[in-house]
């Protein structure tokens, strides 16, 4: 399977050991001497893989691997083992990082073509294990190197294609698995192409993703789609009709028009219900007349980074296919300062009517995120919205920059909804929408105001938000930690991390 002209994914059969590739890769956890297939591969070179194993003190821990070369005495050129750490605590998603671990050491020695042997974890996880591993290899061979001028990085990629084993012994998959495994490496090739769609557009500078970009990125999938995705797009004349006072006023202050953005995916056979997904799109945040400091303000490239992952997941949920109608919406703008800029004390109307005084240009995310939730719950009524916002800083303080903070007040979705991230391994986590806190948010001359106090910023902003989202089922997910990054892991190079994508993808293709 080949999208994009990526690393290939195959899935292989017959005896691993007599693989015909140029690097064979597996795992063991723990200690490499008790692992069978390590020891069926040290006999086959004679003892030199425990030897090389011992002397660099590889235990099998997560993060240590070994390479040795097998000097034509099997028909791999090299044979990779990697720490898979304590196999109880091993959860499905850790195999993206394992295959993305002998992705990136196959390029590094070389090496065109690899095998994998998936590990065992009976037959239950196996399809899926086939799927993440396959996510995980076009994930750790990602690269943003668009900008750099030297031929280093011009080279392509030596791994040409990552074949997977799925049984130690060689033996054949029925056809029920080998349907099941092919199905897995397609998913997982398509939902590793958004993600790493969603991270080119995060780390595409301001300059050239703006909102009228991220529209024309949007009527691209739109069009790839034909028979299934439609794409509306509102100027600003269009969002004034709608009264949408608030992403007009946040987007004011830019030279870049603003754009609303509504993508539908609407499956052959009736929908079993109807699926929304909100992303903020702020395609850059100077904060406004509150400005920012010049090193909070260095990445506010990324403030669209929920917008980037709702159209991206567009793209897998329609070629993957869907029982629900599916909506991605995007209120995309820039929150700059200029003579036309919104200020501090102005009073918004926003488009169900609600006013709101500004005490805060740089808590803009919830202004144009209001208006979008109103969109969708008026114009679209979907069953269930969810929006994906770099919303808060507070929300960092809480949790990280790994976590998402979820917020809900509809018990039934936010299980659901983190089941589905429990599964794909996204990091979440639930946050309460304390109603006590709202009191922050009383305006002296309007019915509310913008921004409550430092303490429980992040619920201050859910409860601004559930302003609109009134009865309609909603959960807010404030990506603001986890949709860039400045440590790596292997599936994870530094920068946009395309958060949320597979748990959207997920949630609207398999749940
Ligand atoms: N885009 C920021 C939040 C953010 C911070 C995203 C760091 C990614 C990394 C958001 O618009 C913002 O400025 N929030 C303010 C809210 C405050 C003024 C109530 C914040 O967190 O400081
Ligand atoms: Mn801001
Ligand atoms: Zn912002």
């Amino acid at each position: 399977m080949d999208a994009k002209g990526g690393i290939e994914l195959t899935l292989l059969q017959g005896a691993p050991l007599e693989a015909q590739v140029e690097l064979f890769g597996f795992a063991t956890f723990g200690d490499p001497t008790k692992d069978s297939v390590f020891k069926s591969v040290d006999s086959a070179l004679g003892g030199v893989l425990a030897d090389v194993a011992r002397s660099e003190s590889f235990e099998g821990k997560s993060g240590q691997s070994i390479v040795v070369h097998t000097h034509g005495r099997i028909p791999a050129k090299r044979i990779l083992v990697v720490g898979g750490g304590s196999k109880t605590e091993f959860a499905n998603p850790h195999i993206r990082d394992l295959a993305a671990t002998v992705a990136q050491a196959a390029n590094k020695a070389g090496a065109s073509s690899v095998g994998f042997l998936l590990p065992s974890f009976g037959a239950n996880r196996e399809a899926l294990l086939v799927q993440l591993a396959s996510e995980g290899v076009r994930l750790g061979t990602y690269k943003f190197g668009r900008y750099f001028t030297g031929d280093d990085h011009k080279r392509p990629m030596a791994l040409k294609n990552f074949g997977i084993f799925t049984d130690a012994r060689g033996k054949k998959p029925n056809a029920a698995q080998a349907k099941a495994f092919s199905a897995a490496v397609v998913r997982g090739v398509q939902i590793a192409e958004a993600v790493n769609h969603a991270r080119d557009l995060i780390n595409e500078p301001a300059a050239a993703i703006t909102p009228i970009a991220l529209a024309a990125d949007a009527q691209a999938i739109a069009k790839k789609h034909k028979g299934s995705m439609t794409v509306t797009v509102l100027d600003a004349k269009k969002c004034e009709e709608l009264g949408m006072g608030m992403i007009l006023a946040v987007g004011r202050g830019s030279d870049q028009e603003p754009r609303f953005i509504h993508m539908t995916y609407k499956p052959a056979k009736k929908p079993k219900k109807k699926v929304c997904f909100i992303g903020k799109g702020i395609t850059f945040d100077s904060g406004g007349y509150s400005l920012k400091p010049s090193q909070a303000m260095e990445d506010m490239k990324v403030d669209m980074s929920g917008a980037a992952a709702v159209i991206s997941a567009m793209d897998a949920i329609a070629t993957l296919g869907s029982e629900y109608e599916v909506h991605a919406v995007a209120a995309c703008c820039e929150n700059l300062v200029s003579g036309r800029a919104y200020k501090l004390g102005d009073v918004l109307v926003s488009m169900d009517g609600t006013t709101v005084e500004i005490n805060n240009t740089d808590a803009e995310g919830r202004l144009t995120l209001g208006d979008a939730i109103t969109y969708a719950r008026t114009k679209i009524q979907p069953d269930e919205m969810f929006d994906f916002a770099t919303l808060t800083g507070a929300c960092m303080v809480a949790l990280g920059p790994y976590t998402a903070g979820v917020m809900s007040d509809h018990e039934g979705l936010i299980r659901s909804w983190m089941a589905v991230a429990e599964r794909t391994g996204e990091d979440m986590w639930r946050l309460p929408l304390t109603s006590r806190l709202r009191e922050q948010l009383k305006s002296p001359i309007a019915d509310m105001r913008n921004t409550g106090d430092r303490f429980g910023g992040a619920i201050t902003a859910g409860l601004f938000l559930k302003t609109f989202a009134k009865d309609t089922p909603w959960v807010h997910v404030d990506i603001a930690g986890p949709a860039s990054l400045s440590t790596t892991r292997p599936s994870q190079p530094k920068g946009g991390t395309g958060f949320a994508v597979s748990t959207i993808v997920e949630y609207a293709t398999r749940s």
